[in-house]
């Protein structure tokens, strides 16, 4: 059966991933293309709609990312927001100029309900604008649906082609009624089922894998992070007893972090995994001993980790297939999907393929965005706790002891991260924040403890809040907490006397504290 699809096709702007999520909460699947992607490819794929992103260039000028008009002629609807308006207009014959008031931030527009877009959208609504440019004339066809105070033409339609442009971004949150208006555009404009959901996502996966995997042999690095734990399930369930679960403790997890892992996918447990854990804290601990360079401790740990798998994957033998727990934003972010700038790209997966003996990879959780990988966990029975953790990157606490790396610090920064985290917890902050932990800072310093003088370590608390892991706010997280935190840390963790609290921003900062 042919899967009913949104298309959003990419003109650079920063919240293309935004929109497809949007969709995607529509129970509508959708999926992000480059604006260079060849226009029969996008016709095979049969859309049901297409969008047009923002984008940061001029329509008019010279080389700005552009698109045959043949696709209007589809017949499909094609809705364009803010760069992908104009384009629209553009291209159908309107005018787009410098504007005379660049508009920015929230701005109340005035919405005609009697369209479609604005059905059951209030007639004042605040929505974000960010533009240079404006629509100084539409397109022939096009009527004004929306309008500001500075912006005569806000959202524009022409029903008789379907299509719809909003000067706007509908899909981010400050948007208020956002949200109705992409799922009055998905609903009513394209007609789309809203047929999107996870339980049959789960379904359909199990039956594709088995038909895969026949009776083939599957191997995969599980890391108890939410996407390699549901990519092992969603195989466990799917072909048993052929695959195998290497799980590598590299002494850098949180605290107790490997045990509960174990607990879960181990033998103990309730899946069938061949569940192996190999306990490699020495080998990374001496390989890592002296080293302070982040970027280093980053590929120390890297390779090493490729090293112990591949060790692994030898006593198993050659294998059929290799699991890989990759994501839809990983597809996109590599490039291989949409256009926007590549901001940081991370690296857990990267190399394996080259090392282990295997024919193919399967990746089934490339298609889903981090929700849906979690609603899928929670399809496959996975508890809450796995399903719902916070993001912790591959290299573990390694990127989070600045200097070098000693085993009594690893300890000291998972003592330390574990009250946090309890602290946190138990106030209900944990669902306040995004990502939360604590870093074990070189800086010694004088204190007193007792009567006696202390030179120890400082550690330091982030928490932040953040939609899109991309830029972050610190939170403001209660006094009360960090003084019952601090309290704690510094009589349970020997060798820290002082706590510190980072109030930093990404940008300028990271999320980690490397
Ligand atoms: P930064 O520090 O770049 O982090 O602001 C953004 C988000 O990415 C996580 N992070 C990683 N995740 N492998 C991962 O899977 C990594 O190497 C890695 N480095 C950072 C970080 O925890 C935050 O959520």
């Amino acid at each position: 059966m042919k899967r009913e699809t949104v298309v959003v096709l990419d003109f650079g702007g920063q919240y293309n991933q935004l929109i497809a999520r949007r969709v995607r909460e529509c129970n509508v699947y959708c999926e992000i293309y480059s604006y260079k992607t060849d226009f029969e490819k996008i016709k095979a794929l049969q859309p049901k709609g297409v969008i047009f992103t923002g984008g940061p260039n001029s329509c008019y000028e010279p080389g700005a990312p552009t698109y045959t008009k043949e696709i209007f002629e589809l017949g499909v609807p094609i809705l364009g927001i803010c760069y992908g308006s104009q384009l629209m207009m553009h291209l159908l014959g309107g005018k787009v100029e410098k504007a005379p008031v660049r508009e920015y931030g929230k701005i109340e527009v005035t919405t005609d309900h009697t369209s479609d877009l604005f059905a059951d959208v209030s007639e004042k609504t605040i929505c974000w604008m960010s533009h240079n440019d404006y629509i100084s004339e539409m397109a022939p066809g096009f009527r004004t649906i929306a309008y500001t105070d500075n912006c005569p033409y806000a959202a524009m339609e022409n029903t008789e082609k379907k299509l719809y442009a909003t000067q706007f971004h509908p899909e981010v949150l400050h948007t208020q009624e956002g949200q109705k208006m992409l799922s009055n555009f998905v609903f009513r404009v394209c007609g789309c089922a809203g047929d999107w959901k996870m339980d049959s996502f789960v379904e359909q996966s199990i039956h594709h894998i088995r038909e895969k995997v026949g009776d083939g042999k599957v191997l995969c690095a599980l890391s108890g992070g939410v996407d390699s734990s549901v990519a092992a399930v969603l195989l466990s369930k799917a072909v048993g007893n052929q695959l195998t679960c290497v799980f590598v403790d590299h002494g850098l997890l949180r605290k107790n972090e490997g045990d509960e892992v174990e607990a879960v996918f181990g033998p103990d447990g309730p899946y069938d995994l061949n569940f192996i854990r190999v306990n490699a804290q020495e080998r990374f601990y001496s390989k890592l001993a002296g080293v302070t360079e982040p970027e280093k401790k980053r590929k120390i740990i890297g390779e090493e980790f490729i090293r112990v798998f591949e060790e692994e994957a030898k006593k198993i033998g050659a294998v059929d297939f290799l699991v890989q727990g990759t994501i839809y934003p990983d597809v996109v972010e590599s490039g291989v999907g949409g256009e926007s700038t590549v901001i940081k790209s991370h690296h857990n997966v990267g190399g394996l393929p080259d090392y282990v003996d295997f024919k193919e990879i399967i990746e089934p959780l490339r298609d889903l965005f981090k929700d849906e990988v979690r609603k899928a966990g929670l399809e496959l029975g996975i508890p809450d706790y796995l399903v719902f953790r916070q993001p912790f990157p591959g290299p573990g606490l390694g990127i989070r002891i600045i200097g070098d790396i000693t085993p009594e610090k690893v300890q000291m920064v998972q003592d330390a991260d574990a009250i946090w985290r309890e602290e946190i917890a138990a106030a209900g902050w944990d669902k306040k924040v995004n990502q939360y932990f604590a870093a074990l800072t070189n800086m010694q310093s004088v204190g007193v403890m007792g009567d006696e003088r202390t030179y120890d370590y400082a550690i330091a608390l982030r928490a932040v809040t953040t939609t899109d892991f991309m830029t972050a706010e610190s939170a403001e997280v209660p006094w009360e907490i960090i003084g019952r935190t601090t309290s704690r840390i510094v009589n349970e963790v020997k060798h820290i006397n002082r706590v510190l609290y980072d109030c930093t921003g990404k940008p300028p900062a990271t999320i980690e504290f490397e």
